[in-house]
This record gives structure tokens, C-alpha cells and sequence, in this order.
């Protein structure tokens, strides 16, 4: 098969995670004989410092013309003071709905390997399996009017949450698909009691749940919601969610499983999916070389499973990364007391050799059922 892809590196630690999942996207291409073609392209603050634009358009043609995409990270602290369309985000948010991409898939898994690098006790945070069904392209983060406005001292800022009913529609279908495949629970999380947003998206997702007669829903208000994470994570399955309550538990849930760096999403719904690691650019530790290339990578894994269809392709990733780490390979946010730290590039490649060796496996069970 041609795996033609496009690479968005983008900012801060973005550069150095991707170019380690890229060794891991070669490695599955070679072990598994598939063809890769790929280009990178200028996304964020790497964009504005170019070309002065946070998505230029050869970025949009490339993405658009390719079987998916794999981005780093945007956000850079030189663009703070820029006006909101020429910081490296906009760039972010702009490749999403270029890309009609509504739906961000965020699973958050605890690894049995790193159970002293949760915060909570290993009781509490065992069998933690959580996927964050997010609605990406609508709420606060695209709504208009929006505006700073007035004299300094006097100024009003607007921001505006917004939501039609196919948009909540459409993403509800999204979570429950996934539920039925899974547990077949659904949790969906909104402010009801406050947000006429979320009282809309209350009714649409009970009335779309009735088309999934063996799928139970439940509601819970996003104040609570965020206090069970920590409570009892485990006993969550499918979060269904809008746009701004999604990106902050999923940072939450993130913290649960030991470490936002581990964090894989997909941003699926349009004609090309996205795959970004959930943590950001953190310009504190860029190119230091001590980044957990892992999120990029377990991301890597969901483009093939998502975009590919290349089901074992994926497998393999994700059983190379459990492997490096059940033998205590741990990058600094991982390491605590117990452990030696190592760096982006070595977690990188033991996870090339523990996907060569895992595709060798994979081939040969498939040799020997022949
Ligand atoms: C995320 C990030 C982005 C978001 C930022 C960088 C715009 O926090 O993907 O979670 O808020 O969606
Ligand atoms: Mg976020």
C-alpha cells in the first residue's frame, strides 16, 4: 500500500516527537512493505516565522492531498503578544476545519508497566480505559461574535459558545459507534444546569442515543465530571463532550495515566484525519532532547488503525510501546525517583526495535496459519 503522508511539526517539542514517530512510521513501512511517501510542511509559529502565516496554503494542499496527517505541536511564547490570527494556534485551529475535521478521538489508557507514575494510588487508577470523544470544530473556540474591545482599563472581551443540533448530532454518532464497539457506555459531559449549549446538547444526544437501543447514556455536568476522574477513573469509558470541556479533561485524564506525554488523539470526520499528540508545544523543555516521544507515537498508531485501515500495522506500534515499557524505558516525565531518565531520540529507537521485532512475530504467526 502508499502511505502518502504529511508531516506538520510545528513548534517547541513538536519537531523532536515527530521525527522519532517518523522512524517508527519507516520501520512498519519497511517490516510490513508498504510504500511511504512523505513531505513536511510549516505549520504554527515555525509557519509565521517563515511566511508570516500560521497555515499557509501549500500546507493546506499537502494535507489535503495526502492519506493523513501527523502534526508536533503549535504555541510558542515569541507570538504571545501577536493579534489572535497570527498566533501559531490559529494555525491549529484552521488545519481542523480545514480538514473538517469535527471529531478528536483522545484515548487515555494506564499502562500496567507505570503504575507508580500516576499521581493516585495503583487501586485507584487500575483498568483505567477512557476515550474522550471531543467535538473539535464548534463551542467557544469558533464561535462568533468574538472580540476585545473599548480603552485600555474599560475593555470588554466576547467570546461566543455556540452549537447547532447537526453538530451535535454528528459527534454524538461518533461516540456512540465507538461505545458499541466498546463497553457500550456513554458519558456525556456538559453544564446544563447553567449553558443553553449544553441543554441542547443534552436533548440531541438522548434523542441519537435512542438509536443505539444497547448503548447506555449518562449525563453528568462537567464540575462533576472532572472530580470522578480523579475519584474513580477506571469506572469511565466513552466521555462524549464539546469542544472546551474536551481539551480540559482530556488534559486531566492525561495527569490520571502518569503523564500527558503518552497521550495519542485523532482528529477524524473529514476527507483527511489528523494525528497530534495531545500535550503541547512545552517551550520549557524544547530541545533539551527530553520530550516522551510516546504521545507522537501512539498517535502514529491511531493513523493506521483510523486512516489506513492497516489494523495489525497498528497493533504492532501499540505493543512495541507497552514492551519498552514493561522493560522500564522512561523518559524524564516518567522517571520519578525509581528510574534513569532517557532521552527523546532513545525511547525513539527502542521503540523501532521492539516494532521490528513485533512485526517479525506478527509475520511469522501469519506465515504459520497459512
Ligand atoms: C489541544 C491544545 C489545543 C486546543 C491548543 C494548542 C489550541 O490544547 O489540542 O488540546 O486547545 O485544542
Ligand atoms: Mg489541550
Amino acid at each position: 500500500m502508499l502511505l502518502k503522508l504529511t508531516i506538520l511539526p510545528g513548534d517547541g517539542i513538536g519537531p523532536e516527537v515527530t521525527e522519532q514517530a517518523v522512524l517508527v512510521i519507516q520501520a512498519v513501512a519497511e517490516r510490513f512493505e508498504h510504500q511511504l511517501e512523505l513531505q513536511h510542511q510549516l505549520i504554527g509559529g515555525a509557519a509565521l516565522a517563515a511566511v508570516n502565516d500560521p497555515l499557509p496554503p501549500e500546507t493546506i494542499q499537502a494535507c489535503l492531498s495526502s492519506s493523513a496527517v501527523l502534526l508536533g505541536a503549535v504555541g510558542s511564547p515569541a507570538f504571545d503578544h501577536n493579534p489572535g490570527h497570527l498566533r501559531p494556534e490559529a494555525g491549529l485551529l484552521r488545519i481542523r476545519r480545514e480538514l473538517g475535521a469535527y471529531a478528536n478521538l483522545r484515548p487515555a489508557v494506564f499502562f500496567s508497566a507505570l503504575e507508580d507514575c500516576s499521581p493516585l494510588r495503583a487501586e485507584v487508577v487500575r483498568g483505567t480505559d477512557i476515550m474522550i470523544v471531543r467535538e473539535l470544530l464548534g463551542g467557544a473556540y469558533f464561535g462568533q461574535p468574538r472580540s476585545i474591545e473599548g480603552n485600555p482599563g474599560s475593555r470588554v472581551a466576547v467570546n461566543t459558545m455556540r452549537y447547532g443540533e447537526s453538530e451535535i448530532e454528528r459527534i454524538a454518532r461518533v461516540a456512540f459507534d465507538l461505545a458499541e464497539k466498546r463497553k457500550k457506555r456513554v458519558l456525556s459531559v456538559d453544564k446544563a444546569n447553567v449553558l443553553e449549549c449544553s441543554r441542547l446538547w443534552r436533548e440531541v444526544v438522548t434523542r441519537i442515543g435512542k438509536d443505539y437501543p444497547e448503548v447506555k447514556l449518562a449525563h453528568q455536568y462537567v464540575d462533576s465530571a472532572a472530580m470522578l476522574l480523579v475519584q474513580r477513573p477506571a469506572d469511565f469509558d466513552v466521555v462524549l463532550t464539546e469542544n472546551m470541556f474536551g481539551d480540559i479533561l482530556s488534559d486531566q485524564a492525561g495527569g490520571v495515566v502518569g503523564s500527558l506525554g503518552l497521550l495519542a488523539s485523532a482528529s477524524v470526520g473529514g476527507p483527511v484525519g489528523l494525528y497530534e499528540p495531545v500535550h503541547g508545544s512545552a517551550p520549557d523543555i524544547a530541545g533539551k532532547g527530553i520530550a516522551n516521544p510516546l504521545g507522537a507515537i501512539l498517535s502514529v498508531a491511531m493513523m493506521l488503525r483510523h486512516s489506513l485501515q492497516l489494523q495489525r500495522e497498528a497493533a504492532c506500534v501499540e505493543s512495541a510501546v507497552n514492551h519498552v515499557l514493561q522493560h522500564g524505558a522512561r523518559t524524564a516525565d516518567l522517571a520519578g525517583k525509581t528510574h534513569a531518565a532517557i532521552s527523546t531520540t532513545e525511547m525513539g529507537s527502542r521503540v523501532v526495535n521492539a516494532v521490528k521485532l513485533t512485526a517479525a512475530q506478527a509475520l511469522q504467526a501469519e506465515k504459520s496459519l497459512r
